[in-house]
């Protein structure tokens, strides 16, 4: 990398849904890390629609903006950037090249998450979906995918010969298992997540009937289906930030919880990891500050009693709505872990405040941190009990509508309320 790179930032706004340039980003190599600028443009500053990108770190304002965190990539824009998986296929396009931050961002597909486009010039970037696969891509997408990660496992395959068309438009996205987007014959988007060769359950299933188990405990989803292509189970998500549009899609702004905490980049260090800051920041920008918080807590809940603890920070987002106002997005990424303790389980985010155990799946924990979500301690003991028993009853029957068998059913029960969520709450 040279030692200064950038490219400039446009934002499709709410109110006109025109794509204009917002402001320049520049990475700059420094001794010991990368440092990231960003200016607003005053053009963009001056227009009366104009929204600020992120309404915590770059709130609309004539200045430059600077951070050393993740990678010196402002988290607005990484959110928009591909993970692990995005990154594997854009690596493939050159082995031997060391990418930067800005090279994953301006080499993903334009069908990333969000309402940011990128350029290297001022031109206004096309919204050119043409390259999303459709439904009958799907086999092709997979398969393409599964011989990706037998490549990175050092196996030889003969797929690999022509892997891109398939395999870029899948760049776009975040998180970490295969997957590709898919426009149906509407316009709309889905995120397609493939089986991954670490499953110890059926993945396409279980994601699709935590949804949906999640929407009868009263979570906002997105609708998920389960495409079954020969022994593969894939499961559709309808993309919530894309909705198809006149002309160009409509686009709605997304942030992580990672960027509104303020994270840096790590695996090891969870500090500042916690569903109660996150709520006290709900509570500043969502234009439905109460529900939000109340929703964010029955999410934390559904975590806890399904045991999904890879519930981390990239997994929890906010959209910028039609007025620029933030809301809470549909919950998204909800599986189990394998995680078999019967007395301890924890999720990846802090969830109360039991000193020592503030992670721990626990009722007596998740209760005691109620009053950071605006519940009292009953009305918050008697969400965990309602949303229990939909969980306990329902859960069987959610995995079978979506097609799962009984070995699918026995394969998840440990994560089904686990023991150590009553502990405490009742004599041993
Ligand atoms: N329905 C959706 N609509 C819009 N964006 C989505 C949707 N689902 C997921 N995303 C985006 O795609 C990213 C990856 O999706 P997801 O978290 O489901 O994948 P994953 O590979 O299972 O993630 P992880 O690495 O956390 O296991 C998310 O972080 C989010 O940015
Ligand atoms: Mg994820």
């Amino acid at each position: 990398m040279t030692s200064r790179v950038g490219c400039f930032v446009f934002v499709q706004l709410p109110s006109t849904r025109e794509t204009v340039i917002c402001g320049r980003y520049e990475l700059e190599e420094i001794r010991d890390g990368f440092l990231g600028r960003f200016v607003y443009g005053r053009t963009y500053l001056n227009r009366p629609d104009a929204v600020a990108i992120d309404p915590v770190n770059l709130p609309l304002k004539d200045t430059e903006f600077t951070t050393s965190k993740v990678g010196g990539m402002f988290g607005a824009l990484r959110d928009t950037a591909p993970d692990a998986w995005g990154r594997m296929v854009i690596e493939r396009r050159d082995r031997g090249r060391a990418y930067s931050e800005l090279d994953y961002l301006l080499g993903s597909s334009v069908l990333r998450v969000g309402a940011l486009s990128y350029g290297a010039g001022q031109e206004v970037p096309v919204l050119d979906y043409s390259n999303a696969l459709s439904l009958e891509d799907l086999g092709a997408a997979s398969d393409a995918a599964d011989a990706l990660e037998g490549e990175i496992a050092g196996e030889e395959n003969p797929l690999l010969v022509d892997l891109d068309r398939v395999l870029d438009p899948s760049s776009g996205m975040g998180g970490a298992r295969p997957k590709t987007v898919v426009r149906d014959g509407d316009g709309q988007l889905w995120v397609a997540k493939f089986p991954s060769r670490g499953d110890r359950w059926t993945n396409g299933i279980t994601e699709a009937a935590y949804l949906s188990l999640a929407g009868e405990c009263g979570i906002t989803v997105p609708e998920a289906r389960v495409v079954t292509l020969g022994a593969k189970k894939i499961v559709m998500v309808k993309r919530f930030d894309q909705e198809p549009g006149k002309d160009e899609p409509i686009r709605r702004l997304f942030l992580s919880a990672h960027t509104l905490l303020g994270l840096e980049e790590s695996v090891t260090d969870r500090t500042g990891w916690s569903y109660l800051d996150l709520s006290h920041i709900l509570r500043r920008i969502s234009s439905r500050p109460e529900e939000d918080a109340a929703e964010l807590f029955r999410r934390m809940v559904f975590n806890a009693l399904v045991s999904n603890t890879d519930d981390h920070p990239r997994n929890h987002a906010v959209l910028g709505t039609n007025s620029g106002d933030w809301r809470l997005s549909p919950a998204y990424d909800l599986v189990p872990s394998s995680d078999r303790s019967l007395d301890d389980r924890r999720l990846a985010m802090t969830c109360g405040v039991t000193p020592g155990r503030e992670r721990w799946a626990n009722r007596l924990n998740l209760v005691s941190g109620a009053q950071h979500f605006r519940l009292g301690e009953d009305e918050a003991d008697e969400v965990i009990t309602t949303m229990k028993e939909i969980v306990v009853h329902r859960w069987e029957d959610h995995v079978r509508s979506h097609g799962g068998t009984a070995q699918d059913c026995r394969n998840i029960a440990h994560a089904i309320a686990y023991e150590g969520l009553e502990y405490g709450t009742v004599p041993d």
